[in-house]
């Protein structure tokens, strides 16, 4: 299996702290924050790892990470020219990826559990959370543990499980992609992809009970540093 990380897109949300330096480089209390993906990563044994980022900064990356011979693993980097979306920055991976499985994590999402991505075999796995405000996210919609739909960013969200930033794909992913249009804010939709999984009643979902966060805005970004320093007092 190859790991993706997914730290494209504008961070628009945390102007002007994103003016002259790209999200994922901010700090999340004493890391970078693309250090927690890679991490979470690093942790569940995956060896080669594809980074898409921006245009902008992706020298940054490379600098700060370099073959990524320092976390005992080795890291690509390709470049998403314009912010398509999650689902397009994936696209991105397809050569990467050779017929693969891959376990794909945004850039900006924090999470204390480690992983095991050894048991999958086919379809989609995606990893979701009660939290307290779903509308910020894909929603799902359960039936018993089996989730029947996703929403994504809801007003009126039917459950509070979030869907978090960290998803298990066969190789099919790229196909479906290739079938997907753009959402209403011009984005191929992660949540498009997972959908197309649920029709095909490919998609597993599994709870997860440790602290998860994005770090997207001011809220969540200071959510997620204080997480980091009160679990290492
Ligand atoms: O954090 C989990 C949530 O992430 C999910 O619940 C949602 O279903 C999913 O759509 C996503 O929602 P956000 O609106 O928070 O995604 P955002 O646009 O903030 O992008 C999250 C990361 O994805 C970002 O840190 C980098 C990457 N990304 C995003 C876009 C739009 C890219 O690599 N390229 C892009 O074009």
């Amino acid at each position: 299996m190859k790991g993706i990380i997914l730290a494209g897109g504008t961070g628009s949300r945390l102007q002007p702290l994103t003016k002259v330096t790209n999200k994922h480089l901010l700090p999340v209390y004493d890391k970078p924050m693309i250090y927690y993906p890679l991490n979470t990563l690093v942790k569940a044994g995956i060896k080669d790892i594809l980074i898409v980022s921006g245009r902008g900064h992706a020298g940054h990356f490379l600098e700060l990470l370099g073959s990524g011979k320092n976390f005992g693993v080795n890291i690509n980097y390709a470049i998403q020219e314009e912010a398509g979306g999650i689902a397009q920055a994936l696209s991105l991976a397809e050569d990467f990826a050779d017929n693969d499985s891959v376990a794909v994590i945004l850039g900006d999402n924090v999470f204390q559990n480690d992983f095991i991505f050894s048991d999958f075999k086919d379809g989609a796995r995606v990893y979701i959370k009660e939290v307290p405000d779903p509308q910020r996210f894909g929603v799902v919609t359960l039936d018993r543990d089996k989730i029947t739909k996703i929403t994504e960013k809801p007003k009126q969200p039917e459950t509070n499980w979030a869907v978090t930033g960290l998803y298990i794909y066969d190789a099919t992913v790229f196909d479906i992609i290739k079938t997907l249009k753009p959402s209403q804010r011009g984005e191929l939709e992660i949540t498009d992809v997972n959908n197309a999984y649920i029709q095909r009643n490919a998609l597993e979902a599994r709870k997860i009970k440790g602290f998860w966060s994005d770090a997207g805005t001011f809220e969540s970004l200071y959510r997620a540093s204080e997480f980091v320093r009160n679990s290492k007092q």
